[in-house]
């Protein structure tokens, strides 16, 4: 029954939190590999997780990109606006996604959805290093890079390493050296093996690892049973105040059981 489905839960819930070491873990039934309504779920879950853990008055929240980010968007509504003013940013410069679930598109659809406001960065990726270098010191770019740097939240998704660098089309050459050191995991656009070592980074401005670590709010969200070692990986480098918003499908994976 239902009841005994929440207990089941919230036990499991527990059990990953001490598992991960982090500060709070939520899980949605179901497993968003098998049905794509249980990443809706997820998206809602951290909408009432935020509505909870956001604090009162002015925030800056960093956003990373991603479909399972995209449901979080999907999901926000005015009342995360209550008490608060919310401004989104992008996290990180664009990581080689489709324009749909960009980190820029996603802190946009938030601000919509909230009645926020939203700054973008707009740097395309296709440019010679020297005209990066020469964009990135724009005002306009370097206002932006400076809301990113004073943010007080962080919501992003973890992904499994080699599907992340083939939908952003990576370089061959790269993709088979991640394979070559067991590359299993991607945040923020780093690579880790299993042991939270990074591998590879893109090489993009916006919020680094470090900056993490002093940061007031981290979500991340991310589920599915093909996740679940990214998920383990990257909590051994994630910041101990994360809080996971995953599925049954992911925490059964990571927990054997
Ligand atoms: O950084 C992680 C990826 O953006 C995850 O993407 O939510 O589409 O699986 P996804």
């Amino acid at each position: 029954n239902v009841m005994d489905q929440l207990l089941g839960l919230s036990q499991l819930e527990k059990e990953l939190c001490e598992t991960l070491e982090i500060k709070k873990c939520l899980i949605v039934s179901g497993d968003s590999d098998q049905q794509e309504f249980v990443k809706e779920a997820i998206g809602k879950l951290a909408d009432d997780l935020l509505q909870e853990i956001l604090p009162k008055g002015d925030n800056i929240i960093a956003v990373m990109g991603g479909t399972t980010m995209e449901q979080v968007a999907e999901q926000m509504t005015c009342d995360l606006a209550l008490k608060r003013t919310l401004t989104f940013v992008p996290a990180r410069g664009g990581l080689g996604e489709k324009v749909e679930i960009q980190a820029n598109n996603i802190s946009a659809k938030m601000a919509l959805k909230t009645g926020g406001k939203h700054r973008a960065l707009y740097v395309p990726e296709q440019v010679s290093k020297d005209t990066y270098r020469t964009l990135i010191t724009e005002p306009g770019v370097q206002e932006v890079i400076q809301l990113i740097k004073e943010s007080n939240a962080v919501v992003h998704s973890i992904g499994d390493a080699i599907s992340m660098a083939e939908r952003r089309y990576m370089p061959d050459e790269i993709i088979e050296k991640m394979r070559e050191k067991n590359t299993v995991g991607e945040a923020f656009g780093y690579f880790f093996d299993e042991n939270g070592q990074i591998i590879y980074r893109i090489p993009k401005i916006g919020l680094n690892l470090e900056n993490l670590a002093d940061m007031e709010t981290v979500v991340a969200v991310a589920g599915g049973s093909a996740k679940a070692q990214a998920i383990v990986a990257y909590m051994k480098i994630a910041p101990k105040q994360t809080c996971l918003v995953t599925d049954e499908g992911a925490a059964r994976a990571i927990l054997k059981k």
